[in-house]
């Protein structure tokens, strides 16, 4: 089981590595976006570069940009080959459901020698199809599945006893966190990984009763020393 840091954000990364808490790195256009990443593919390079360094061997997630099939491919090429741990972000289908994208997740895979992470998954029967088509890791999206009133625990659950039963070697990523206990909960339920936002992980650290404890007992300590 592991944790990773879900940003696009050098202080947050270095933060978290500095503890030894996280095992790597997911982004996607829109955290690189709210992360000051603006400026295109170079912009991109440039910070997947840094964090790339400063996290290895741990691996990194880029998603491609674009949805065009052979533009999917040039830039997974592109990203796969600015770091060693940079693996590359597909969606498990198109913006109107299109069903290119498996196909290129496995010629990614077995041709091209690309680890791939298949992103924006809501299922069980989702992740299953990514697993098959040969992704190294399928990503479903926890908190967004709860928002549209299922509990994504089963989802997570399913998803883990068919890839063991299937001896398939994809790793689940639960990602999309929203609340401090969907942590341990999606890793209870069979996820390998949770990719967890850095506020979030910081409320994990953080507990009012410990808070109280500590200024208790460096009150004691400075009453002893008198
Ligand atoms: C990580 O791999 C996902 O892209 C991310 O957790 C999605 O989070 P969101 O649902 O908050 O956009």
């Amino acid at each position: 089981m592991a944790i990773f840091l879900d940003t696009g954000k050098i202080e947050d990364v270095e933060k978290f590595m500095r503890m030894g808490i996280i095992r790597g790195v997911t982004t996607n256009p829109t955290i690189l976006l709210k992360s000051g990443v603006a400026g295109g593919e170079s912009e991109i390079r440039k910070r997947s570069v840094e964090i790339a360094r400063i996290i290895a061997p741990f691996p990194l997630s880029v998603e491609v940009t674009t949805n065009e099939p052979k533009d999917m491919i040039k830039q997974a090429r592109e990203f796969s080959g600015w770091a060693k741990n940079i693996l590359v972000k597909i969606t498990i289908h198109g913006p109107e459901g299109e069903l290119d994208n498996l196909e290129i997740v496995h010629d990614l895979e077995k041709d091209y020698d690309i680890r791939v992470n298949v992103t924006a998954m809501m299922s069980a029967q989702q992740c299953l199809l990514a697993a098959l088509a040969g992704a190294t890791y399928v990503s479903i999206f926890g908190g967004r599945v709860n928002n549209m009133g299922y509990n994504c625990v089963e989802e997570i659950r399913k998803a883990r006893l068919v890839l063991d039963a299937q001896h398939l070697q994809a790793k689940i990523i639960a990602a999309s966190t929203r609340e401090v206990l969907n942590v341990i909960e999606w890793l209870a339920a069979g996820a390998h990984i949770v990719t967890v936002a850095p506020d979030l992980l910081k409320a994990m650290i953080v507990h009012p009763y410990s808070k109280e404890t500590v200024q208790q007992f460096l009150r004691d300590a400075e009453k002893a020393e008198k």
